[in-house]
């Protein structure tokens, strides 16, 4: 029988100074440059570049961890979350229906490293939370647009769908 190994993805999440120009037709501020690559042999499949959110980790321009990519379950984070496929996973979550915070506490319990948010219209978001939801929050997090957010999501599927060996 044919063992059917999922190919995963890996996002490097760093904070970017140089992507600010391409990035400001969207929003404005510092930007996070999210580099997508695959874990056969770690090519580069795209780059995007998001928004850090106003709380997590503090991302800078040095950092080399990698994070596998998973579709959180459900997509929009709200509620209870199914534990990350791998520890420290990043999370692809859907924007609406609950805030900013819950869905990074509801993936931070489940075991997530990092949030990538979408959007859920055109446009940029940037991400806001209180001091108080905020605190003790350590997962890395960076804001996408909706569009980044259909692209990685079909990345995704077409990774696990092209992954038997
Ligand atoms: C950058 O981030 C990485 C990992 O997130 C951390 O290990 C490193 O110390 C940070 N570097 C600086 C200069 O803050
Ligand atoms: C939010 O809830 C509404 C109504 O239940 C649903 O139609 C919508 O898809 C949800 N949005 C997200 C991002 O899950
Ligand atoms: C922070 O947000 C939480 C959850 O939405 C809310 O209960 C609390 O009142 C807020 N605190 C402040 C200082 O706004």
């Amino acid at each position: 029988m044919a063992v059917v190994v999922p190919r995963a993805l890996l996002a490097l999440l760093l904070l970017s100074v140089s992507g600010l120009v391409a990035a400001q037709r969207d929003c404005y501020g510092a930007v996070v440059e999210v580099t997508v690559l695959s874990d056969d042999d770690s090519t580069p499949l795209d780059a995007f570049y998001g928004y850090p959110g106003p709380f997590g980790m503090a991302l800078n321009d040095t950092a080399t961890e990698q994070y596998p990519v998973a579709v959180a379950d459900p997509v929009n984070a709200c509620g209870k979350v199914a534990q990350a496929p791998t520890p420290g996973a990043a999370a692809v979550v859907a924007r609406g229906n609950c805030s900013f915070a819950d869905k990074a506490w509801a993936l931070q319990r489940a075991g997530y490293g990092a949030m990538l948010l979408f959007n859920n219209e055109e446009e940029c978001v940037l991400m806001s939370a209180n001091r108080t939801e905020a605190q003790g929050l350590t997962l890395a997090v960076a804001s996408l647009t909706q569009e980044t957010g259909a692209l990685l999501q079909q990345l995704l599927a077409e990774h696990a769908a092209g992954g038997s060996a």
